[in-house]
């Protein structure tokens, strides 16, 4: 009896709340940008002032991303693109890396089947066929209104003017100088050193940018760009040859769209795990009363990690590349299917993951990704996540050239049952064939509410991405903050392996801690870090957009 009153405590029928909370993000009229930093976001915001649209902004958003960014930002990776336009017609777009043609299942594998460490992340095997430039000349030709090369003009000028060092950015370039100059040796450009207040020019890349400006997409991928890149990674013991670089072409792919209550939610659907993994939570959780349990509340956090720990059992198994696996989304997201995943839960005592694994239908990455939201003045909607993996990739950086190659073939799963760089599991599913392309967290989201566009957002965050963007819609819908806030809330995180919940540093009440430990919940208390840095825009009632921009990071919401 005492189980069914918990339980009926926990449940209820869409106690959700319609209170308008009061914006303490930046407000503005027409159009939004919202990125990891101000200089991109302004060259976003500027492309639409001038009459650009949220594609041409986005174009120039992630270009100028590469310059001001170049932690995460890039040319030599990768993202996905979702966007909703005006009408409400939506698409997504999949300029994820691929494996090259000579990468084989065993390439990470020493003789004895076991992973090498570091070879799928700190060699030049390790970096996947770059897919940004392809990603940002698709959405372009298919969505742009204004002439590339107008776009590009900024994000050069921005390159040849120099971008000034933040002290978050000065500890980042301090944190991993070591790793970069092991790489690329002392005299490369990588591994000059600046402090807070410094001007880093990036004229070698301002070179890259202007032949791709004078001869479009193919200067990347067939042009001399494509010849310097190929005989670097050849030099370093790399594998991508030209042959790569020429067939690699970004792809349209139908995004993955569902329910909760009555949000309508557009997300990435795979090769990223994201709007799979977003939807399975929601689903789950969509029966509880998380208004009524509290924000962060023990119950809460009871309601989000468990359905977090079984949708993150699925990914592991099901989840890859759909070009190469056939992957049972219908299955997985079945409402039958997913009461039933939930069925175990029992709220008075922690479920194990040892005791979860994938459903039957017949982690750590990091955070070292990069989002934008666009909303533009027309009514288009943007929400991108690009990443080179780790913080500047490779580490690789091909001095000619001006950029960091990335290291995502860490992504895929070296070996089934072994885990990444960011703790993920993989299996079958994930492993490494030539021309795939390895599953990703990414989760670049856009939601509606009664038929219009509610809200942009997406984090870096690796495999805590999927947590950190689901957190932000619920702080909003369930318990009415407004944007800033939402973004700037504490996090957690689960991920079914390791059986760990993870806490944002300082930010947990004790007390809430201890309740989920007095339940068995496993407590990660070595690592504390910040999860995500969420960029986000809220479409007001009133219908001007509210910015969060992320404090963790030097995220700026910039808008007219
Ligand atoms: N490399 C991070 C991700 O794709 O999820």
């Amino acid at each position: 009896m005492k189980k069914i009153t918990i339980l009926l405590c926990f449940i209820s029928a869409y106690g959700f709340s319609q209170q308008t909370p009061k914006p303490t993000g930046l407000v503005v009229t027409k159009a939004m940008v919202v990125s990891a930093r101000e200089e991109a976001s302004k060259i976003g915001a500027d492309i639409m002032k001038k009459g650009g649209n949220a594609f041409d902004a986005m174009v120039g958003t992630e270009l100028a991303l590469a310059v001001a960014f170049p932690f995460a930002g890039n040319i030599g990776g990768g993202g996905f693109m979702v966007y909703r336009k005006a009408n409400g017609e939506v698409g997504s777009l999949d300029y994820r890396e691929k494996a090259p043609l000579a990468a084989t299942k065993d390439m990470f594998l020493d003789k004895d089947g076991n992973v090498i460490k570091g070879k799928s992340t700190a060699t030049a095997l390790a970096v996947g066929v770059p897919g940004t430039i392809a990603g940002v000349f698709a959405v372009h030709k298919k969505l742009g209104s204004m002439p590339m090369s107008e776009i590009l003009k900024p994000v050069i000028a921005l390159a040849e003017r120099g971008v000034i060092v933040t002290k978050k950015q000065e500890k980042s370039l301090k944190d991993y100088h070591e790793s970069i100059v092991k790489i690329n040796g002392e005299s490369s450009d990588a591994s000059r050193i600046f402090k807070e207040n410094d001007t880093i020019k990036y004229a070698a890349l301002a070179n890259t940018l202007k032949r791709i400006q004078k001869n479009g997409r193919n200067e990347f991928y067939k042009g001399k760009t494509a010849k310097i890149l190929v005989q670097y990674l050849k030099e370093k013991g790399g594998i991508i040859t030209l042959q790569d670089l020429a067939k690699y072409e970004a792809k349209w792919r139908n995004p993955l769209q569902f329910t909760y209550k009555d949000l309508k939610i557009t997300s990435m659907s795979p090769p990223s795990s994201g709007g799979i993994c977003l939807a399975q939570i929601l689903k789950m959780i969509e029966p509880y009363d998380l208004s009524k349990l509290g924000h962060n509340s023990d119950k809460s956090i009871q309601v989000i990690v468990e359905a977090e720990r079984r949708a993150y059992a699925d990914r592991s198994y099901f989840l890859g590349d759909p070009d190469f696996v056939k992957i049972p989304i219908n299955e997985l997201l079945a409402d039958a299917y997913l009461k039933n995943r939930m069925s175990s839960f029992n709220v008075e005592k922690a479920s194990l993951s040892s005791e979860i694994k994938e459903g039957k239908v017949n982690y750590n990455e990091s955070t070292e990704t990069t989002h934008y939201s666009i909303v533009d003045q027309f009514g288009n909607a943007v929400a991108a996540t690009t990443t080179l993996n780790d913080g500047y990739g490779s580490k690789y950086y091909c001095d000619e050239l001006g950029f960091f190659l990335n290291n995502e073939m860490d992504d895929f799963s070296a070996k089934p049952g072994s885990p990444n760089m960011f703790g993920l599991v993989g299996n079958e599913a994930n492993s490494i064939a030539p021309q795939k392309r390895m599953l990703s967290s990414m989760t670049p989201t856009i939601v509606e509410k009664n038929g219009k566009l509610f809200m942009v957002v997406g984090t870096p965050g690796g495999s805590t991405i999927i947590t950190s963007v689901l957190q932000t819609i619920l702080n909003v819908y369930e318990y009415n903050f407004s944007m800033q806030e939402a973004v700037n809330a504490p996090r957690f995180h689960h991920q079914w392996l390791p059986d760990l919940i993870t806490f944002e540093p300082d930010t947990f009440d004790a007390k809430t801690i201890e309740r989920l430990k007095a339940k068995n919940y496993l407590i990660n208390e070595k690592a504390t870090p910040i999860i995500g840095k969420v960029d986000a825009i809220l479409v007001l009632p009133n219908n001007n957009l509210e910015g969060g921009a992320d404090f963790r990071g030097d995220d700026k919401a910039v808008g007219f």
